[in-house]
């Protein structure tokens, strides 16, 4: 199982280095989401862990980790773009890079198809209709995993105000005191908001923040809370009555599912 991992990872390092340019700029993002992969794999394994997972599910959830941004690389080489309204759909990219090279010829059809599945499912809004448990668990997990690091890599970004990627990761959003009621009131109606109707950097953060109502698994709430992801948003935040009440009801709920 080890040995199928490693060999994938050895794959997906040398794909990514084809990447690499010689201009700084494209070569610190390239790096940002190398790093990201690595530690959703990491929060992956965590979670695989805490849900006690055979080899072969574990092998899966880890496989799914490290090829979910697979087409982020050639997203970003072709359109200089991590939004996929305005480019393409990486998670989709990236299933045709894995085809394309036949990363997973290896597996039997079942896992093929059960990471295949999850990679396709883990940028979607909401997790689509499936009764397929098993399916279901792989497409949770990385949703999870992916959420998981996505908080720090906002965070770090948001703080640095010279980081190359920080408009990449931010999406040149405008850094005004202006929160939209659209995504105010998703959040305060315990939902995910809409991507589209992030208007300001504030609402990206409040978006984020909403993320909470879509994790999945305990393990996954100690993680958030362990690193206080909400708590540092908050404290990113304008301290507006409506803002700290959507924010302490989303800490109230983190706690309560711990
Ligand atoms: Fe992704």
């Amino acid at each position: 199982m080890q040995e199928t991992f490693e060999k994938t990872k050895n794959w997906f390092e040398t794909y990514v280095e084809g990447f690499f340019t010689n201009d700084s700029i494209n070569n610190s993002i390239i790096r940002l989401k190398l790093d990201h992969t690595h530690r959703v794999c990491h929060n992956a394994a965590i979670l695989a862990d805490a849900l006690k997972l055979n080899s072969q599910d574990h092998l899966n959830a880890r496989l799914t980790a490290l090829l979910h941004d697979v087409g982020r690389f050639r997203q970003f080489s072709l359109y200089q773009t991590f939004n996929d309204a305005v480019s393409d759909n990486h998670a989709l990219m990236g299933i045709r890079e894995i085809e394309c090279h036949g990363v997973l010829d290896g597996l039997d059809a079942e896992d093929r198809r059960l990471i295949c599945r999850a990679i396709a499912c883990h940028n979607v809004p909401a997790l689509p209709e499936e009764k397929d448990e098993r399916s279901l668990l792989f497409m949770r997990l990385i949703r999870d995993a992916d959420k998981l690091d996505v908080y720090k890599v906002l965070l770090q970004n948001y703080r640095d105000q010279d980081r190359d990627s920080r408009n990449t990761v931010l999406h040149k959003l405008p850094d005004t005191p202006h929160c939209s009621p659209k995504i105010l009131d998703a959040l305060l109606g315990r939902k995910v908001a809409k991507f589209e109707d992030m208007k300001t950097l504030n609402d990206f953060k409040l978006l984020k923040v909403g993320w909470v109502y879509d994790l999945n698994f305990s393990a996954s709430f100690k993680i958030l809370q362990h690193h206080r992801y909400i708590e540092q948003l908050k404290e990113i935040l304008p301290t507006t009555e409506p803002v700290t009440t959507a924010v302490d009801q989303a800490l109230a709920y983190v706690a309560s599912r711990l």
